[in-house]
């Protein structure tokens, strides 16, 4: 009988947390914005364009690079490069042409096409 008094216990505590979660301070933006773009496409772009050289990017093996920022949590992130607000169109903008929005970044334009950007948004959106 205790265990099940044990259990009864912890799920309400799950629940409790879980709602706490969504009222949290921290949780203003939500988990997935959405890209008109295909995640897995954009996935397959990131190892071709070589992202992963300079990036470390959850759910791409050989994206371990520590050049530039890891892109853990991309849709909860505030700010793009600490230049943009973090939204689609600010990131798609970036990752066609970085030197454009900050000049001198170490970040390159490695010519990145506006459909093929928009797929690669949609994949750094899935990552929460
Ligand atoms: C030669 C290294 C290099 C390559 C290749 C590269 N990046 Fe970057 N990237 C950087 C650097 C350095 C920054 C930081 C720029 C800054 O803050 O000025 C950056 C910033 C970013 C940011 C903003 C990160 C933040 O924390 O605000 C995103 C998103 C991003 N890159 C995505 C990509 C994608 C997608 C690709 C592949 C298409 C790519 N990068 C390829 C070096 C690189």
């Amino acid at each position: 009988m205790k265990s099940y008094w044990l259990l009864g216990a912890g799920l309400l505590l799950m629940a409790v947390g879980a709602l706490a979660g969504c009222t949290g301070g921290h949780a203003t933006r939500p988990y997935s914005v959405a890209v008109d773009g295909s995640p897995q496409h954009g996935r397959e772009l990131i190892v071709h364009y070589g992202c992963g050289a300079c990036h470390t990017i959850p759910g791409i093996y050989t994206a371990r690079g520590l050049v530039g920022p890891p892109l853990f949590f991309w849709s909860r992130r505030t700010m793009i490069a600490g230049e943009l607000p973090n939204n689609p169109e600010n990131l798609v903008r970036w990752i066609e042409n970085p030197p454009a929005i900050e000049p001198g970044t170490a970040m390159p334009n490695l010519g990145v096409t506006p459909p093929q950007a928009r797929d690669i948004a949609a994949y750094l959106y899935t990552l929460q």
